[in-house]
């Protein structure tokens, strides 16, 4: 096999660009042929933890939950991307823990340029008081300290973030 199992976890504010970056990446990834799974707590939280909501403790839950499963793929091979607010570094650092060839990616931009972009219109609802505990707003978020990759997306262009996210893996020799 040309690969190693890896989990690749993008933390970071909505509308920083996580999604957006793994989409990227896993273009990439594809057109070399290599296998991967996302898990995007957009879509996790319509199935998987659909009973969960925004507390601390149902984000480290929904966290737990994504954690597991993709420990169970990268176990067998499988490049893991998870896309994944996760503001809290406590449940980060459990993950990085408990999962081999753990790869933390912090997809940074500044709350404001998030807020300006609004992608899904929900921080536009957080202004006029329709959702509570929204993170970087209303709610915590615990930058990463010491991220294996940063990618500051009000600065470089998608496609330079996802090629230093696939330089890192190389490097960690997770892929050849
Ligand atoms: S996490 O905090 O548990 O890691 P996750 O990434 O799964 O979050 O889900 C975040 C997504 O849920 C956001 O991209 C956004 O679309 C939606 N969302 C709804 N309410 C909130 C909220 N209060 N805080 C953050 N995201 C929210």
């Amino acid at each position: 096999m040309k690969q190693q199992g890896a989990v690749v976890w993008f933390s970071g504010f909505s509308g920083a660009g996580k999604s957006t970056i793994a989409e990227a990446l896993t273009e990439k990834l594809k057109s070399e042929g290599y296998q991967l799974e996302v898990l995007d707590g957009d879509e996790v939280r319509e199935n998987l933890t659909k009973d969960l909501g925004f507390s601390k403790e149902d984000r480290d839950t929904n966290l737990r939950r994504i954690g597991f499963v993709a420990k169970l793929l990268a176990r067998n091979g499988v490049i893991v991307l998870a896309p994944v607010i996760s503001p809290y570094r406590a449940i980060r650092e459990e993950m990085r823990a408990n999962i081999d060839n753990f790869v933390e990616v912090f997809v940074n931009a500044p709350i404001s340029v998030c807020e300006e972009r609004d992608v899904k219109g929900l921080y536009k609802k957080v202004r006029a008081g329709e959702i509570k505990q929204f993170t970087g707003i209303s709610d915590p978020y615990e930058p990463p300290t010491n991220p294996e990759v940063e990618c500051r997306t009000d600065l470089e262009e998608i496609s330079e973030s996802a090629d230093k996210i696939f330089k890192k893996i190389k490097e960690l020799g997770y892929i050849s």
